[in-house]
């Protein structure tokens, strides 16, 4: 795959965070920074409690706080005062016009630090929300209702917390006004919430009593609750000691971004220093090819460095001109990372649609996209419980651990050493969604004793001695639709011209390779993988191939066109309607789906993604499978 040819969502938010903090940097530059996410869902008082937050520390503009004043008015919901919620959601709606963002930063400064807390507008997103921004995180305000107290969504965020490496936690206990400031209610909040932060390795939180609404230990001290003698929420996120220096002891790893090539003589490799530091003249490694050379110049819009360090974005030119590409990482020599193609991680799902084992998804850990696919979870966790429960995918929200295969090496580090070399996320090849976020747990050793045995005897040879071009035409199209009437009369036809074919025709293939296979997603997804491998070799050895499956799902179908060598796939969509395949029902598999004795029959109770960029497209009700035959042999031997 290309990655420039992809749009890829996640990639675009952060291109632009990039840009406006910059900006934002340079502004308060002599402060430290604290980065900070807030979970909880809208009902919490999350955006209340963002709003007050940029209220109180005046990083509002001057004009939208007027709108915001004359609003708060007219709607009239909270008697009068300015209410923060609509604020939060009016600047969402503003950024979500012009680009569509998982994810929305915002940032404010008071006298001693500076912030970016990462925002989400939807509802029910906030794992989007936590884990895209999550390598940089360095606390997270959980938020309780104090009238609910510890809920499961309130255990999910936090395990979620704890997972992603998120060393700092406040509970904050909102709308204490509603309880009456009630010291008990908060105590025992605290105490309940204690338990559970035990149960999964929290060894420390600070509790906090609030109203984002009223103000009450936001930015000021409250009255209402002389038994606190805690720090406000803002004092708190000002003198929070972030520890960023821990990455800089580990050895150097930069993810190259982009290969800066301006002219020919220069090329440098710009990156962001994942971890270590890094001096003109060090001996580097580039990953995964394991070429040597040394660090030249570190350059930047200020002049060559001497020095760069974990958190810094930086261009390096190296002493040799070996090669390094996007994606690939430059690392200290002496201590390599990892590279494979099989882990161990734990998912977090994040898409509406569950998770498909076996279908190919693109994985983007640091610079590099690739193709991978995910094997049946192991288990997925209760979040209340700890549990591991058995489970064949993973809906939304839920979190789990299972294999996934890259197609092809990729460096890395676990998760639990370094949140950038070892986080990833899912994203699906045809949606252009992200879909999970993934750990790295470790890498799998399966296939490290495997070796791609070279023969003499290859494909051209193979095909030469045939006195053909290998080919895959690829017929898809309903149960009943005509594709094996058609693909038979498809390979009479080419015989007689001499050529050597193969038929694989999907009733007669779950015969006997795929006899273990069913007609769920799964099942079908498999079923298509194998013949795709099938189909393969038979092109290494020379043949056309010609295949008639429903073959319902374009991943599939792509993923199967992307085995094959360009122009050698011909996707052939034998278009018939459903009303006309089910009336022939030849084999009397639509009444029995109708019936209900068929299940997850393609076009009645499972779906049929019709393609969209096929080679061919076969209109079945304008001609005989003849005369289709005819069209497709046109084609390929014209
Ligand atoms: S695919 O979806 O996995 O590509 P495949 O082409 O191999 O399907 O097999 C489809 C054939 O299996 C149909 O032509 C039909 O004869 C039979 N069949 C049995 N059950 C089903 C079902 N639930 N859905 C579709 N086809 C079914």
């Amino acid at each position: 795959m290309t990655d420039t040819a992809m749009t890829d969502p996640v990639y675009q938010t952060e291109a632009l965070l990039a840009e406006d903090i910059d900006a934002y940097l340079v502004a308060h530059q002599h402060k430290t920074m604290l980065r900070f996410i807030t979970c909880g869902s809208v009902d919490d008082g999350k955006s209340t409690l963002i709003g007050r937050l940029l209220y109180d520390s005046k990083m509002i503009f001057e004009d939208q706080l007027a709108a915001l004043e004359a609003d708060s008015k007219r709607v009239g919901t909270q008697g009068g005062e300015i209410d923060f919620a609509l604020l939060v959601d009016g600047l969402a709606a503003e950024r979500e016009q012009g680009i569509t963002i998982d994810v929305a930063y915002r940032f404010f400064a008071t006298e001693k630090r500076k912030f970016i807390v990462a925002d989400t507008p939807g509802h029910e997103q906030y794992t989007r929300n936590m884990v895209t921004g999550a390598s940089t995180t360095d606390l997270a305000v959980i938020l309780i209702d104090a009238r609910k107290g510890v809920l499961t969504q309130t255990r999910r965020h936090s395990y979620l917390v704890h997972l992603l490496g998120v060393r700092h936690l406040v509970l904050a206990v909102n709308k204490m006004d509603l309880v009456g400031y009630d010291q008990q209610v908060f105590d025992s909040i605290v105490a309940d919430y204690t338990d559970f932060a035990r149960s999964i390795g929290i060894d420390s939180f600070v509790p906090i009593p609030i109203s984002g609404l009223a103000g009450d230990n936001i930015t000021s001290r409250s009255a209402n609750t002389p038994w606190f003698e805690g720090p406000t929420l803002l004092a708190h996120l000002e003198e929070i000691e972030v520890d960023s220096g821990a990455d800089q002891a580990q050895p150097f790893r930069m993810p190259v971004q982009w290969v800066n090539r301006p002219n020919l003589d220069f090329r440098g490799f710009s990156g962001f220093v994942a971890s270590g530091a890094i001096r003109p003249g060090e001996a580097v490694r580039v990953l995964p090819s394991g070429k040597t050379s040394r660090v030249a110049r570190i350059v930047s819009l200020e002049g060559d460095r001497d020095l760069a360090v974990a958190g810094e974005s930086v261009t390096l030119t190296l002493a040799d001109e070996i090669d390094c590409s996007r994606g690939q990482v430059i690392v200290a020599a002496q201590s390599p990372l990892e590279v494979a193609d099989q882990f161990e991680t734990t998912l977090v799902w994040m898409d509406e649609a569950e998770m498909v084992p076996g279908r190919a998804y693109w994985l983007k850990i640091g610079a590099q996209t690739v193709s991978a696919t995910v094997h049946q979870p192991k288990y997925e966790v209760n979040v209340n419980t700890q549990e591991h429960l058995a489970a064949k995918t993973l809906d939304l929200n839920a979190i789990g651990v299972a294999n996934v295969t890259t197609d092809r090496e990729i460096p890395f580090a676990p998760y639990a050493e370094n949140r950038d070399l070892g986080g990833f996320i899912l994203i699906d090849k045809i949606t252009n969604q992200t879909v999970a976020a993934g750990m790295i747990h470790f890498a799998l050793r399966r296939a490290q004793n495997i070796h791609w045995q070279a023969t003499d005897i290859g494909r051209d040879h193979h095909a030469g001695m045939k006195h053909q071009k290998p080919a895959v035409l690829w017929l898809t199209g309903l149960s009943g639709s005509g594709k094996s009437t058609i693909a038979n009369i498809v390979e009479k036809k080419l015989a007689r011209m001499n050529r050597h074919t193969f038929l694989l025709d999907g009733d007669n293939v779950r015969h006997g390779l795929n006899k273990d296979l069913g007609f769920t997603e799964a099942d079908r997804i498999e079923n298509i993988r194998r013949v795709g491998e099938v189909a393969k070799l038979m092109t290494d050895a020379g043949l056309i191939v010609i295949t008639a499956f429903i073959s319902p799902f374009r991943s599939e179908r792509d993923m199967v066109r992307g085995m094959m060598q360009p122009g050698e796939f011909i996707e052939v969509f034998i278009d018939t309607p459903l009303e006309v395949a089910e009336a022939r029902d030849v084999k009397g598999l639509y009444a029995k789906a109708r019936a209900g004795q068929l299940k997850n029959f393609t076009g009645i109770d499972s779906p049929y993604e019709a393609p969209e960029n096929a080679e061919i497209r076969i209109d079945t009700s304008r001609m005989t499978p003849e005369e289709a035959a005819e069209v497709i042999v046109e084609r390929l031997v014209p």
